[in-house]
Formats: structure tokens, sequence, C-alpha cells
């Protein structure tokens, strides 16, 4: 007798794991027994990367270990800058992020020593070259020279400097910690569909650049870590506050579309990382003196949450809402953004690569065939 099919996996739990926590119901985050709240609030990048790897906090020196191996892992090999150099121009940034991220694999002397060490030293190294990369190419594509990595900044300093700095030029604060607390948010959330996919592909034995370039593949859809560039690209297709009304009425009501960064398949209240961002993006935007693109996002959010459709299937914003904002504010090219999100994944997806060879078990899960049966074989040239 076949089980009933679970479409999406919904609900489904595959595994037991220490990094987080996700409570939908009650709209709850927490890494390793600390809320998203306190975490946002306090934390270094660095220090829930420690967290989520080791399972603690770090003492002092400790974080400041941590902060300057990957400052240091940071630099990429020169091959991997030429390789940079030699792609399309034109080229989506998850794209190229999914390829450089699979030959980095090749210069990397760690790729194929499955160990507890080795994978901790190639969780700091991707750590730092994805950042390196992100900026890279920023400047690459401009027709600038990348910048190297400076040892002495912390990650969310270096992304900053290496995609706007020049010597003398030190990395704008707001900007830095803006990059932070979006690291922070984004660093760690449960079995969302890219950190599955980051395990699955590791639980046949497979290497630690696998699991992430499977990651990056899975974040890049529009359901998952692309929708914060498709939010984004939605309030500017919005372009004026006074618009949202009759946006909302000819896309969402009377057409088939979805408000991209609304909606979320483990919670039904507010996404904690969503009240955070909002947060942050309305301060940003009024020391900015541009306060439009929040004005109709917080229009569109509240125009939703107060219509019936909305609130029976109890679809709130998600961090991709805000978050947008916040990273169109700090000018960010609206096709970075989902390299930004895997800037701060690869620690949730490297941390669960660690804890899945730690107790691994093949991920294979069952279908229910629905094909027809006993099919007579007809010849080629009588078919
Ligand atoms: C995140 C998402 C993929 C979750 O999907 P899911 O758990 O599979 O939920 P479903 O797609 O089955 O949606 C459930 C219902 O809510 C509706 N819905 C979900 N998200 C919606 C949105 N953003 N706008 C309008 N309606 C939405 C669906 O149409 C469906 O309605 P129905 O029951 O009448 O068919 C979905 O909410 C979505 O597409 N959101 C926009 C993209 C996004 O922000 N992704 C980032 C997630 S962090």
């Amino acid at each position: 007798m076949a089980e009933p099919t679970k479409k999406g996996l919904e609900g489904i739990v595959v595994a037991e794991s220490k990094t987080s926590l996700v409570n939908g119901q009650d709209g709850k985050l927490v890494y390793q027994g600390y809320s998203i709240e306190t975490l946002a609030e306090n934390a270094l990048f660095e220090e829930v990367a420690f967290l989520l790897w080791e399972g603690r906090l770090p003492n002092k020196a400790e974080l400041e270990n941590l902060r300057a191996a990957i400052a240091t892992e940071a630099a990429l090999p020169a091959e991997m800058l030429a390789q940079l150099k030699s792609y399309p121009k034109n080229a989506d940034p998850m794209a190229m992020l999914r390829t450089a991220v699979s030959a980095l694999a090749m210069y990397d002397a760690d790729s194929e020593d499955q160990s507890v060490e080795a994978n901790r030293r190639k969780a700091i190294r991707l750590t730092g070259q994805i950042t390196t990369i992100c900026a890279a190419w920023d400047r690459i594509r401009k027709g600038h020279e990348p910048l190297a990595p400076r040892k002495d900044l912390n990650l969310a300093q270096n992304f900053v400097y290496m995609l706007t700095g020049h010597e003398g030029k030190e990395p704008d604060a707001t900007a830095v910690e803006a990059i932070n607390v979006y690291l922070v948010l984004l660093a760690e959330h449960g079995m969302n569909a890219s950190t599955f996919a980051s395990r699955v592909t590791v639980a046949t034995g497979s290497d630690m650049h696998s699991g992430v370039v499977s990651g990056i593949g899975t974040l890049k859809g529009p359901s998952h870590g692309g929708a914060n560039a498709e939010a984004m690209h939605m309030f500017l297709e919005i372009g004026e506050p006074e618009n949202v009304a009759e946006w909302f009425r000819k896309n969402i009501k009377e057409g088939d579309r979805r408000i991209m960064g609304i909606g979320h398949r483990i919670y039904k209240a507010l996404d904690p990382r969503a009240a955070i961002l909002e947060d942050k993006a309305k301060a940003l935007a009024e020391s900015s003196g541009n306060s439009k693109w929040f004005q109709i996002a917080k229009q569109l959010a509240d125009t939703a949450r107060a219509d019936a459709y909305f609130i029976e299937r109890k679809l709130y914003p998600n961090v991709d809402y805000y978050s947008a904002i916040v990273l169109y504010t700090i000018d960010l090219d609206v096709d970075m953004f989902t390299p930004l999100f895997a800037m701060a994944r690869v620690v949730g997806w490297t941390a669960h690569i660690i804890e899945q060879f730690a107790n691994n078990r093949l991920i294979r899960p069952d279908l229910n065939y629905v094909g027809p049966m006993g099919l007579p074989w007809v010849p080629v040239d009588q078919r």
C-alpha cells in the first residue's frame, strides 16, 4: 500500500539539528539557543559563524582568531581571479557564483579531505572567498580591477571595502552596520531548501564544495533566495507610493501574480527577521533622505495584511521583503542581493554539512509511481 504523497515534503522531519530552531507558529528564530533579536542587536557576523560551527560563542581571542582567519582565507587564488575576468560580463551573478565556487574546489588542497579539521578549514575559507568573489565580480563587470581583502577588517567591512573602496578610503560605517546585521539574520534557517540540498549532496559522501554549490543553485530560485531581488523589481515597478493600491488591485486581486517577499512555508506569523529588517529599512531610509522605497514596501505590506486572502492564508512579509529595501538603500545592485544572501548562508550550509557528516546516512526519499504498467515492446520502425 503506497504512502500518501507529501508534495513539497511539507511537514516531513528529515534530521535532528542543533543549529537553529524555526518556530513558524509564533514567529521565533533561535540559533544555538540565542534569539535572533539578541544576535541582531549584539553579534558580529564572525561571532555567529563561530556559534554555528562550534556550538557556543567565542571568547575574545577565539573571535579575533576567526576574524583574522576568514580575512586571510578570503584571498582568491590568482587562477580564480583570471577565471572571473574571463566570464561574460552580463552573466547572472548567482550563475557566476555557482561556477566560481565549483572551480574553487580544484584549487583547494583540502577539497577531497572529509575530516572534521579539513571541513572546518574549508568552511572558514569558503566564507571568506565567497565574499571576495561577490565584491570582485561587481567590480570586474563594471570594468574595474578587483581589490584584495584586507587582513585587518571583519567580513562586513571587507565586503564594503572590496566593493566600493580604494586605498586610504575606509568602508562606510552605515553600510557596514547594515551588511553585518543582514549577514547575522540570514546566516542560518533550519531545513530550508538550499540547506536541504547541501545536506542531500554531502550525505552521498560527496565533498563540502559540492554541497555549497548545491546550496547556491537552490538559493537562486525566486521562491527562495531569489525573492529579495524579485521584491525590489516589484517595488521599482510600482514606482510611487500612490500607485500601490492600483498595482495591488490589478496584479494581485485581478491578476495571478504573487507579492514577492511575502509568504513562507514555515512562518504562519510574522517572520522575526522581517520585523528587525523593517526597522532597519525605515531608519536607513530616513537617514538617507529617500523614504520612497520604504513607503512603497510598507504600504503594500499593510494593504496585503488587511486583505482577507492574505489573512486567511497567514501570509506575512518574510526576510526578503524589507531586506530588499535595506540593500537597495546602501546602493547595492539589485542582482547582487541574492549573492549577498549566499555570503551569509554559506555559514549555515557548512554548519549543516559538518553536522551531516558527524551522523551521516544517505538521504533518499521515495515516490509513488503513477505511470503505466505492462506495456508491450514495439520495435522502433513500427512506432
Ligand atoms: C515562500 C512560498 C514559496 C511558500 O510556498 P508554499 O509553502 O509552497 O505555499 P503555497 O505556494 O502552497 O501557497 C499557499 C497559498 O498562499 C498563496 N500565496 C503564497 N504566497 C503568496 C504570495 N506571495 N502572494 C500571493 N499569494 C500567495 C498561494 O497562492 C496559495 O493559495 P491557495 O491555497 O489558494 O492555492 C510562497 O509563499 C511564495 O511564493 N512567496 C513569494 C516568494 C518569496 O517571497 N519567497 C521567499 C521565501 S523566504
